[in-house]
């Protein structure tokens, strides 16, 4: 097995002077991520992808977008291909990092997804220190909620950075992925993307693990996670799956942003169907992560 590591920080339309940022962050995500990667899939996922919560360029965790209320509130979810094993926290509002709490749902719990209070209160339960709304919440995010209120423009225009991901195979052939976000801007209270929802955001097999990004919405009609772990399935190379799902992401449900994939067999593919989307890798044949964006 070739251990490999993917993480993302959004498909959108990522300014230039944002550029820079991102290429950095998703370098320290993978870095921090593929410590743990040739041995545990489960803790390189959770590590990237806390890296990227900590990260105020992504929209996950710190800095992510406000609802309409001007208040964070977190998606999440970790899955574990081989064994079938899923963990998801929605629409949270004081964990600092609802990838961990994801985590211990998916190891702690008897079911796979919590929501908002009893979400909190069962990581509470289990060790998570609760934050206060008003530690997730910066300068930015106020500024661009007074702005959307003020211009009465679509929210898409607003999105400007984006949720974050991650997915691995370790040398045991153990498949992770693993999604977490902030949603998108001004979101209605108590809406949730596609992100935590298997099949939708994220998925894994004991075939591939996949993550996507983008407009929720149309990404949770499409499917798209598991589309592209049929394709997978079907024989098509990562790289093909991935695209072909981000195309009728775009022609059949009018949606946009992209999604990464790795297989067992460490074939591993990115597309998107934006200007920009954040991403790294790193394999164990490589000498050091390579970010692109
Ligand atoms: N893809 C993130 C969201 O729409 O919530």
């Amino acid at each position: 097995m070739n251990p490999i590591i993917l993480v993302h920080g959004g498909a959108w339309d990522i300014p230039d002077d944002l550029v820079e940022s991102h290429l950095k962050g998703v370098t320290e995500a993978i870095t921090r991520g593929k410590k743990a990667l040739p041995h545990s899939a489960l803790d390189a996922v959770e590590d990237a992808i806390t890296c990227l919560e900590d990260d105020p360029t992504f929209d996950a965790g710190t800095g992510s977008f406000l609802n309409r209320d001007g208040m964070v509130e977190l998606d999440a979810v970790i899955t574990e291909g081989n064994s079938l094993r899923a963990g998801a926290v929605g629409a949270v509002k004081r964990i600092k990092n609802p990838i961990r709490a994801a985590r211990i749902v998916m190891e702690h719990c008897d079911t796979v997804f919590l929501t908002g209070e009893g979400a909190e209160r069962f990581a509470a339960h289990q060790g998570v220190p609760l934050c206060d709304n008003r530690d997730l919440v910066i300068e930015r995010e106020i500024k661009r909620w007074e702005g959307l209120a003020r211009q009465n423009k679509p929210a898409e225009d607003f999105f400007k950075h984006g949720t974050v991901g991650a997915v691995a195979v370790d040398k045991e052939g153990t498949l992770v992925a693993g999604t977490s976000t902030g949603g998108t801007p001004c979101k209605q209270p108590g809406r949730i993307g596609d992100s935590p929802i298997l099949g939708a955001g994220t998925y894994a097999t004991d075939t591939c693990a996949v993550s996507c990004t983008g407009w929720g919405e149309a990404i949770m009609k499409a499917g798209m996670a598991k589309t592209i772990a049929d394709f997978v399935d079907r024989g098509l190379k990562a790289q093909e799956a991935v695209k072909k799902s981000v195309e009728i992401l775009r022609d059949r449900f009018s949606g946009y942003g992209g999604a990464i994939v790795v297989t067992r067999e460490g074939d591993y593919g990115s597309a998107y169907n934006t200007p920009r989307m954040a991403r790294a890798v790193y394999a164990e044949s490589m000498k050091k992560p390579e970010a692109s964006i």
